[in-house]
């Protein structure tokens, strides 16, 4: 009799309990630039998915995918005054914060493959960089992938000269900006969320992205040539609000935790095969002619691209480029 009442008591608590979180979740509102059907789009649903099965619904994430609250730079500021608490910005996006060392990821033909890139990303680097983000108020949480990098414009891109005097867009890196320069174009900084009508309009003439990202923002449609050039690579940190992060129940941090940890595993198994299918649906729409660069035509590009490792050693760090260096294995600065 004792025991049947105990566990009455237990289930009513726990109903309260659970009446109380359902009223009244912990809510993270977690914020990105790209389309839902991406790797970072369908890893943020994941990550929703589990984090609201795993604490049993104290938690709700709220997904605002495509820019909607806010643009590329205005979402960081947003996370550091706490509107939101999550983000997965690209690792090109951090010099405007002051953690400008996270663009030795965006270093021209860096790495030679995905393994080479978890050395780094899943190794002591890794861990020293995401460290980097703690006194600005940010916890990094993890490292998501997108893919290597296309070149695409509304002429052949082929040679290092045919990219002289072209207007491409980047992303707000300076190792991006050296690296278009070094090709002999104009660089101009954009937020994602103004790419597609930039092209249309000719403020750009042409941009570097992912397949996934160039098919989902339908940049493709207003871009008549795409290279097939991978010379660089687009990842991502996820991260919060750090404040918020401290301040959760650690029952519920545990849990998010493992739903982050099972999340960020699903959306870098499914990068490849997204950016894949991307490309063959840039492919079937008929509107781009896709050129694979040969052996020759990369070690071009390679040599003409070298030189922006030594210039950019100073800004990112001699530590981090060696550190580097020794995970890929392939000479970083040019010495
Ligand atoms: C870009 O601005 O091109 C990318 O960083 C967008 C993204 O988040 O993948």
């Amino acid at each position: 009799m004792k025991t049947k009442h105990l566990k009455i008591l237990v289930l009513a608590a726990a109903f309260a309990c659970g009446g109380a979180f359902a009223q009244n979740p912990i809510v993270i509102k977690f914020s990105h630039v790209v389309a839902n059907d991406t790797p970072k789009g369908k890893g943020a649903q994941r990550f929703k998915e589990l984090a609201e099965k795993a604490t049993n619904g104290r938690v709700k994430v709220e997904l605002y995918p495509n820019s909607q609250l806010y643009k590329d730079k205005e979402e960081l500021e947003a996370l550091q005054l706490g509107a939101v608490q999550m983000l997965a910005p690209s690792l090109a996006k951090f010099g405007p914060l002051g953690v400008k060392e996270f663009e030795v990821f965006d270093l021209p033909f860096i790495f030679p493959d995905k393994a080479a890139l978890y050395r780094v990303t899943e190794g002591p680097v890794g861990k020293e960089l995401m460290a980097r983000l703690e006194p600005k108020g940010i916890k990094g949480l993890a490292y998501w992938d997108n893919g290597f990098k296309e070149m695409t414009a509304n002429k052949p891109l082929r040679a290092v000269s045919d990219f002289k005097g072209l207007k491409m867009r980047i992303q707000s890196s300076k190792v991006l900006d050296a690296q278009m320069r070094a090709l002999g174009a104009n660089p101009q900084v954009l937020a994602f969320s103004e790419v597609y009508q930039s092209l249309q309009t000719g403020v750009v003439d042409g941009v570097e992205n992912t397949p996934s990202n160039l098919y989902t923002q339908k940049m493709h449609e207003v871009q008549k040539h795409l290279t097939v050039s991978d010379h660089g690579y687009i990842g991502y940190a996820v991260i919060v609000n750090k404040k918020f992060w401290d301040s959760l129940p650690p029952d519920v941090r545990g849990q998010l935790e493992g739903a982050m940890k099972e999340a960020t595993k699903y959306s870098n198994q499914i990068a490849q095969e997204e950016n894949d299918q991307a490309m063959e649906g840039i492919r079937k729409a008929g509107k781009t002619t896709i050129y694979t660069l040969t052996p020759a035509e990369k070690e071009q590009w390679r040599a003409a691209l070298l030189p922006v490792r030594k210039e950019m050693a100073a800004r990112l760090g001699k530590d981090t480029i060696a550190a580097i260096e020794k995970a890929t294995a392939v000479p970083v600065a040019a010495k």
